[in-house]
């Protein structure tokens, strides 16, 4: 067996929270945007990882995860990856020709000749500093493909709502894509909702003058705006708010398939070096 390119593991360990289908939204979300990326064979991308980086106590979300993504590419494999050794060993069981579990950290654990078309960190860097999001991200995004992704987000218990940024590996940077708000609705709609779960790059900045604070104002003045909606129901009212935002300048996606599913993805890119 070849060696593991990776002397360190860059990470500590955090609390292992998870639940079963608790990030069936995200992945859902990727088959309805990413399915190119899925499915990508040309020869870069032929055998390369869907990764699942800090899946927690249980391996539940990648089992699930390769199952759903799998309707895309049924070849697609994926490495769940965790830095507390015993869940790697509780996950062990559940491997398969497709499907492994490795020890490892930001810096992934990947054999000579691996690389990596995606990978999704969920509820992971929430448990870390403001200061160390960047570096993750860039030490993460150096394993990942160009051409890549990289989906990185905070959910609240059940997944019910969650932010996520994206993240796309260009050739010597990252691209900071944007953010995706999700909802399935049981919670209601109200911008304010999401606020508890903005990635650890956004929720310490809910701060006049920050972007965010800006763009989640708007937010909750377009959904004031939109309110006679709401009497068509919550998905009308949501979509209403999103192309309100979009009249204001903001650029979020339109696109009724990602709107009436409840996912509104603002694009607001810049750029970081590798
Ligand atoms: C709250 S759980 C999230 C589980 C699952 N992703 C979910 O959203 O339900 C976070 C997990 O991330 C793991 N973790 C933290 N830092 C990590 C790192 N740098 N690399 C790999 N795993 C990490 C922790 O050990 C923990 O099990």
């Amino acid at each position: 067996m070849p060696r593991l390119a990776q002397n360190t593991i860059d990470g500590h360990i955090t609390r292992g929270k998870t639940a079963r289908n608790r990030l069936r939204r995200v992945d859902n979300f990727l088959l309805i945007t990413e399915g190119p990326l899925l499915r990508r064979a040309d020869r870069a991308f032929a055998g390369s990882l869907v990764v699942d980086l800090g899946y927690g106590a249980e391996p539940f979300t990648t089992l699930e995860s390769a199952a759903r993504l799998r309707r895309a590419n049924p070849h697609l494999p994926m490495l769940g990856v965790e830095i507390e050794p015993e869940r790697v060993a509780r996950a062990a069981p559940y491997a398969d020709d497709l499907t492994t579990f490795r020890l490892g950290g930001f810096n992934l654990p990947l054999y000579p000749g691996e690389s990596v078309r995606l990978i999704r960190a969920f509820n992971v860097l929430r448990q870390y500093d403001e200061a160390d999001v960047t570096g993750a991200w860039q030490t993460l995004a150096r394993s990942v493909l160009p051409g890549g992704l990289i989906i990185e987000g905070t959910s609240d218990p059940f997944g019910q709502i969650w932010v996520a940024n994206l993240l796309r590996r260009a050739t010597a940077a990252l691209i900071v894509e944007g953010l995706i708000f999700s909802t399935n609705f049981r919670q209601g709609f109200d911008p304010a909702m999401f606020q508890p779960v903005l990635p650890k790059n956004h929720i310490h900045r809910m701060l006049p003058g920050e972007p965010i604070f800006a763009f989640m104002a708007a937010w909750k003045q377009a959904a004031r705006a939109t309110i006679a909606h709401r009497e068509w129901g919550l998905r009308q009212w949501y979509a209403a708010s999103a192309h309100a935002l979009a009249d204001q300048g903001y650029a979020v996606d339109t696109r009724p398939k990602l709107l009436r599913r409840g996912y509104v993805v603002w694009r607001d890119p810049h750029v970081l070096r590798l």
